[in-house]
């Protein structure tokens, strides 16, 4: 093989590579669709923020909002909205944290304010039943909860570390 072949040789499987190459970066395959449970899975400190800030539970419990008696569901319109959308990240509530009709401004909810009229029981009756601590209905922009015992019992843990 002369010298000439020998470069011929060389080029055409250069050539034959790069075709190769090129060939092979249009087949890279799709990027797998994106998990967005992953993306949302943020580590929060204690149980009882994670209900707080994302309504669920890390007892893999459910937490949901309740269809009234009637069968017409509340304000919430079957929709899940975690306490902090209308408590607001340090649960003062005010007038700038309204309810989902907007129309009741949501209340203070840290629990250096409510225990001064809720104990634990009474608290979980105002979040799933819709009573304030005098057993009065709290206004439908409040949503009733099904949430079990030991999600409560979280959820005022977190609320005794609001500032
Ligand atoms: C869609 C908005 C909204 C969401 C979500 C919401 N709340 Fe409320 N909450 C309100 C409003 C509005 C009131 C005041 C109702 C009234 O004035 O009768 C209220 C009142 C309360 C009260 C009574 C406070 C008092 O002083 O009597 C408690 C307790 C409470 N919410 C806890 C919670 C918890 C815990 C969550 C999450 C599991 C939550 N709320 C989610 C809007 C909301």
């Amino acid at each position: 093989m002369n010298l000439f072949s020998r470069f011929m040789i060389i080029g055409i499987f250069t050539s034959v590579m790069t075709l190769a190459a090129t060939g092979c970066k249009s087949e890279v395959p799709a990027p797998e669709p994106v998990n967005t449970s992953q993306i949302e899975k943020t580590t929060y400190r204690s149980n009882g923020e994670q209900i707080y800030v994302t309504a669920t539970s890390q007892r893999g419990s459910t937490i949901d909002t309740k269809v009234d008696p009637a069968g017409k569901e509340n304000s919430m319109g079957g929709m899940k909205m975690p306490c902090i959308s209308c408590h607001g990240p340090d649960g003062h509530g005010g007038p700038d944290q309204k309810g989902a009709m907007g129309t009741a401004p949501a209340k203070d909810i840290r629990w250096s304010k409510l225990e001064k009229e809720y104990n634990p029981e009474k608290f979980r009756l105002a979040i799933t039943e819709g009573k304030d601590a005098d057993g009065t209905q709290l206004k439908a922009d409040m949503p009733r909860w099904n949430i079990g015992k030991e999600d409560v019992a979280d959820l005022i843990e977190y609320l005794k570390q609001l500032k």
